[in-house]
């Protein structure tokens, strides 16, 4: 089980070219030029070909340039907004690196009545700072095919923002999460689901086990469906489910585990794997709202497609990018992982058509009252990360070219295999359709 967890975490690796990003130490310089030198820069490191550099560095000289010609015209009759996003869709051609949030068509799913979340980027920012000494001291320094540094912030931040009455995790390999829950709330319960018991990997190595947690773990586990919630919040005095927080990081049909959270009459749910279309070993609902009627949703299978040509571009720069031949199964199949509802870290396999999938989009909205992505801690510029495409991500919390930001909040001290493990983590609320 853990094999093919490993294997599809596989491929985190350091990059080890340290100080490419001189120059940019003064954030107080206008952001823009720095992201535009951050950007070339990067392409550079990242590529190291010699002779394209000399061609591109035209091209960047030529792009620039007209850049400005056409954005002095610009700025004078359109908003600040549009000029954001003319220079980005620009040099989304020149690197790679970024595009406009949307382009290739990212999924969101839409709540029932447009609810977001209270905290804004002003708060994730104030707790970036705060979370950065306390990850320092996690008891688990190398947690490979567990959570990185990304999601551990977006849990704890979750966690200590909804200040729960009680925690339950399904999923927690050698006891990360767990302890992030911890840091986020120091004196409430926790319920940790996992067939292995943390305390087994302390044989071998760091693992955390927690001393106010109760394990359905060991001889003790029974699958989160199986669990008669309603007994177990009542023996730990719960009254109020909508004061309870779940974490999935199970690698199951988040599907079936949204269900049964509905079920037992949860609603603050958060899930770590939130894989993108095309990959991840279990159905996400990132997948699930992968629909037609969101900007660039329902992809086109068509090789010779504008989408095509930007996949296979993306494919070059960011590992978890996915081409039109590995997006599309028989049939034309994309939705799902080719047309695939997985489950159990794939272990189960099950077909689905368009249809059903369609109809597991409307399920979803029909409950969601809230989705919210985690962004992304930092550009993927600052982190060096090459795993997630930034095109399908949200704008990450510190943005490309603020190494001032980055450094001043201690990120830049942490290794930077902590910074692969980003997939669009997502924190959700969820309640009964209404009686119709
Ligand atoms: C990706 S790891 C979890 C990583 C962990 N949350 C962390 O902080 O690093 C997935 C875990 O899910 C466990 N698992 C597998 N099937 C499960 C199930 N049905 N319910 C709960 N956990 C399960 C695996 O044994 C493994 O420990
Ligand atoms: C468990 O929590 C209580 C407070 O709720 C605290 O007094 C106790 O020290 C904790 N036990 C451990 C082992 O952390
Ligand atoms: C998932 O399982 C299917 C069939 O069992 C297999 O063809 C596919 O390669 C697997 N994918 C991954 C990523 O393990």
């Amino acid at each position: 089980m853990l094999e093919r967890m490993m294997s599809m975490r596989r491929g985190a690796h350091m990059e080890d070219d340290e100080g490419d990003e001189e120059g940019i130490g003064d954030e107080s310089k206008t952001k823009k030029h720095l992201s535009i030198a951050t950007r070339i820069t990067n392409y550079f490191t990242r590529t190291g070909y010699l002779c394209p550099i000399i061609i591109l560095t035209a091209i960047a000289i030529f792009t620039i340039s007209s850049f400005f010609v056409t954005s002095r015209d610009l700025l004078c009759v359109s908003s600040v907004s549009s000029f954001d996003r003319l220079s980005r869709s620009r040099f989304f051609g020149l690197d790679g690196l970024e595009s406009d949030f949307g382009s290739l068509g990212v999924p969101w799913c839409r709540s029932k009545q447009g609810k977001t979340v209270e905290w804004t980027s002003k708060d994730l920012l104030q707790g970036l700072e705060e979370f950065v000494p306390i990850y320092e001291t996690r008891p688990i320094k190398n947690n490979m095919y567990g959570m990185g540094f990304d999601h551990s912030f977006g849990l704890w931040f979750i966690a200590r923002w909804l200040k729960p009455d009680i925690m339950i995790e399904s999923g927690a390999f050698k006891g990360h999460s767990t302890w992030v829950l911890r840091q986020a709330m120091p004196n409430t319960r926790i319920i940790s689901v996992t067939p292995r018991h943390p305390e087994k990997y302390l044989k071998k190595g760091p693992a955390y086990v927690d001393g106010n947690c109760t394990y359905f773990a060991g001889k003790d586990f029974i699958d989160f469906g199986s669990v008669d919630w309603k007994t177990v919040m009542k023996k730990h005095g719960v009254t109020d489910l909508s004061r309870v927080l779940i974490f999935f990081d199970d690698h199951q049909n988040e599907l079936k585990r949204l269900k049964q959270a509905l079920k037992a009459g949860f609603s603050n749910l958060v899930f770590e794997d939130n894989y993108d279309t095309g990959t991840g070993d279990h159905y996400s609902l990132r997948q699930i709202c992968d629909q037609f009627y969101i900007q660039g949703g329902g992809h086109s299978c068509f090789e010779d497609s504008d989408e095509a040509r930007v996949r296979s571009r993306r494919k070059s720069f960011w590992e978890k990018a996915v081409d039109t031949r590995e997006l599309c199964g028989p049939g034309e199949a994309w939705w799902g992982v080719r047309g695939y509802m997985r489950d159990d870290f794939n272990h189960t396999n099950k077909p689905i058509s368009y249809q059903q999938h369609f109809q597991n989009s409307r399920f979803v909205e029909s409950i969601l009252d809230v989705y919210w992505e985690l962004p992304p801690v930092a550009g993927p510029s600052l982190t060096h990360q090459t795993r997630y495409d930034p095109a399908r991500a949200p704008s990450p919390i510190v943005e490309d070219g603020r190494f001032g930001l980055f450094q001043r909040l201690g990120l830049s001290r942490l290794e930077k295999s902590v910074f692969n493990g980003y997939t669009q983590m997502v924190y959700l609320q969820i309640s009964a359709k209404e009686s119709s």
